[in-house]
């Protein structure tokens, strides 16, 4: 088993750069989540670590080994891409040895590899059959195995759960991530849907066109996001942003419409950037009714429901506040109805602040390009 180190690593398609300059290390038997939206780069940099693209500059360490002249096969590498690629005309026993018998395994060592991997994935009763004979979901276990069997010092996933349908996927997610830690594999897992990241990474990589935004744990994203892409980027529904300015020696937030206080948690923040014009983000889940009382200091403003959706566990709620679109993710006890002016609470500690011009965090952590302030965790690149 193997950690994998990319220093510098850039990709470029003629004159087109497609990775920047990207320093990430995935510590040896970590789940680490690649995610970002269509385009940003996750498929390059997941090919480039496998081989099946070169580097336009960088090196990319797998265990002690700089891989960048490697070919595929010698990257002790397995992985799983979004199509399955299984050989059509082999059973489901033979899809699994094949890349075994190509590595002239003993024959016994084969049979306990398989049998090990088809019980580990619950397709043992499948072994004989034909890959057309399979569901989606079952041929996605047959793809996992074939990377299994390899016994690899790092497992590489492309979006491996996009063809199945919204339920297969969330029990396939929980599967792949309770075999990761089963089997303690190093595990790079490249997805766009950010649930999916937030769910199976023991750390996420955010990436938008190229560059790697934040990463970090799931709770360190959620917590304390270093830019609005990253804030709007992780949690459902998204983190509203309303501008302000930093007014009254820097106990309110002004915005158009509305004052918001600043609660004493943040006032080390605003008194040091007075004046400022910044974007505050508030989640919706930061949103309560004003019947329920709120965790720490509060403060009270005036919404108009455009539409309420009922999702069972809680009520999802669209409304104005002036020209602020916001969302709130209340109760389900509360029913508003569209036209009605609901007063809600916003709990003022979990607010982020940020820079309007260069959209950083206000309290985030210094720039610091090198590789150990960007290895140290939840660093902001
Ligand atoms: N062989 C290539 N030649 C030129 N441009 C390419 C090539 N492969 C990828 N690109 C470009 O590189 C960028 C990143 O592509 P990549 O496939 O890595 O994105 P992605 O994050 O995996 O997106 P998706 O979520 O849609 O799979 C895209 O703009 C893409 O058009
Ligand atoms: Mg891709």
């Amino acid at each position: 088993m193997a950690g994998v180190t990319l220093i510098g690593v850039q990709k470029r398609f003629g004159k087109t750069v497609v990775i920047k300059d990207l320093d990430l290390e995935v510590k040896e038997h970590e789940f680490m989540v690649l995610v970002g939206p269509s385009g940003c780069g996750k498929t390059t940099v997941l090919r480039m670590i496998a081989g099946l693209e070169e580097v336009s500059a960088g090196t990319i360490t797998i265990g002690d080994r700089v891989v960048n002249d490697l070919p595929p096969k010698d990257r002790d590498i397995a992985m799983v891409f979004q199509s399955y690629a299984l050989y059509p005309h082999m059973t489901v026993r033979q899809n699994l040895e094949f890349g075994l018998k190509i590595r002239r395994a003993p024959r016994a060592e084969i049979e306990r590899l398989v049998n090990h991997a088809a019980q580990l994935l619950g397709i043992d009763h499948l072994l004989e059959r034909k890959p057309r004979e399979l569901s989606g979901g079952q041929r996605q276990r047959v793809a996992v195995g074939r990377a299994i069997v390899r016994q690899p010092a790092v497992f590489l996933f492309d979006e491996p759960l996009s063809n199945l349908d919204a339920k297969q996927r969330v029990q396939m997610r929980a599967e792949i991530a309770k075999l990761q830690q089963r089997l303690q594999t190093t595990t790079i897992y490249v997805t766009h849907d950010q649930v999916e990241a937030m769910t199976m990474g023991q750390r996420v990589a955010v990436f938008k066109d190229g560059d790697l935004k934040q990463v970090g744990t799931p709770m360190e994203l959620y917590d304390r996001p270093a830019t609005v892409f990253v804030a709007g980027f992780i949690g459902t529904p998204p983190m509203n942003f309303v501008a302000a300015s930093i007014t009254d020696g820097g106990a309110t937030l002004a915005t158009p419409t509305f004052n918001l206080p600043v609660p004493a948690t943040l006032r080390a923040v605003t008194n040091t950037h007075l004046g400022r014009r910044v974007v505050v983000g508030v989640r919706p889940e930061n949103i309560l009714d004003a019947n329920r009382e709120g965790r720490g200091e509060t403060a009270a403003i005036e919404v108009e429901v455009e539409i309420a959706e009922p999702l069972g566990s809680e009520v999802i709620v669209h409304g104005r506040v002036g020209d602020d679109l916001l969302v709130a993710k209340l109760n389900p006890h509360h029913h508003p109805t569209p036209g009605e002016t609901v007063k809600l609470l916003i709990e003022l500690e979990s607010l982020h602040l940020f820079d309007a011009e260069t959209e950083r965090r206000l309290d985030g952590a210094p720039q610091d390009r090198s590789p150990a302030a960007v290895f140290s965790g939840n660093s902001a690149v």
